[in-house]
């Protein structure tokens, strides 16, 4: 695991940009993997400013989000999928049918789950996977405790989820109380792991990770035993 500490979040997201415009412009048709949540947001800007300048194309890029909230409408403000269309996708030169996202509106759940899996499996594997981490150690949706054999599966949010997801609706009540996750086994398969770390709020995540030591009950250990994993962290 390779640690570049940044002095503040404008450099955590160039800096997240500079590798990932590196690996889209050294393989055009890469598979990259997306995290929603406050931390990429700077790197998706930088991302599109590249684009706009014409440094970076996404013409051939596939893409598959991490995760998405259960019985969340698509057009609600709170969904993923709105959040990756506003913040990267209406603003660079991605084709539709190449953006995936869990749809956690249909029927058949543990379809959908099964089909995303052979989706990822299909176009041969992520690339390079974007992931943010969570005050309680998860990565994408998968809580504490989760296997880290997990594939895409079906989740309860955690309390801690829940609150700390809050801000983003009217109240906590409104918070979805399951989505749909990559699972860790999923995440692992990846060929190459960007983590982003921002914020003073992950400081007791952040010396959980740095100890070292792998358990089910911290999500975001099982990152040690990836072999190409890079954590850019600022603490402001
Ligand atoms: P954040 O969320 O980027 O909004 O802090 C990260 C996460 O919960 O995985």
């Amino acid at each position: 695991m390779k640690w570049i500490k940044v002095s503040n979040y404008k450099d955590l997201s160039e800096e997240a940009a500079k590798i990932m415009k590196e690996r889209i412009n050294n393989k055009p048709n890469l598979t990259i993997g997306l995290a929603t949540g406050s931390t990429p947001e700077g790197l998706y800007k930088e991302l599109i400013k590249a684009y706009k300048q014409g440094e970076l194309s996404f013409s051939e890029v596939t893409s598959y989000n991490l995760d998405e909230y259960i019985g969340l409408d698509i057009n609600s403000p709170q969904s993923y999928y709105q959040f990756m269309f506003q913040k990267l996708f209406n603003n660079v030169d991605i084709q539709k049918e190449k953006i995936h996202i869990p749809n956690g509106n249909t029927k058949d759940l543990q379809v959908e789950c099964v089909q995303y899996e052979e989706l990822i499996k299909n176009s041969g594997g992520i690339d390079i996977q974007v992931l943010g981490i969570g005050n309680n150690g998860h990565i994408a949706f998968n809580e504490p405790g989760t296997s880290f054999d997990a594939k895409t599966h079906v989740v309860e949010l955690d309390e801690s989820t829940i609150a700390a997801n809050a801000r983003f609706f009217n109240n906590k009540d409104e918070v979805p109380v399951q989505a749909i996750t990559m699972g860790i086994g999923t995440i692992m398969k990846s060929k190459e792991i960007l983590l982003l770390i921002s914020g003073k709020g992950k400081q007791e995540a952040i010396e959980k990770l740095k100890s070292g030591v792998v358990t089910e009950d911290f999500p975001a250990s099982i990152l040690h035993k990836h072999p190409n994993v890079t954590v850019i962290i600022t603490n402001n």
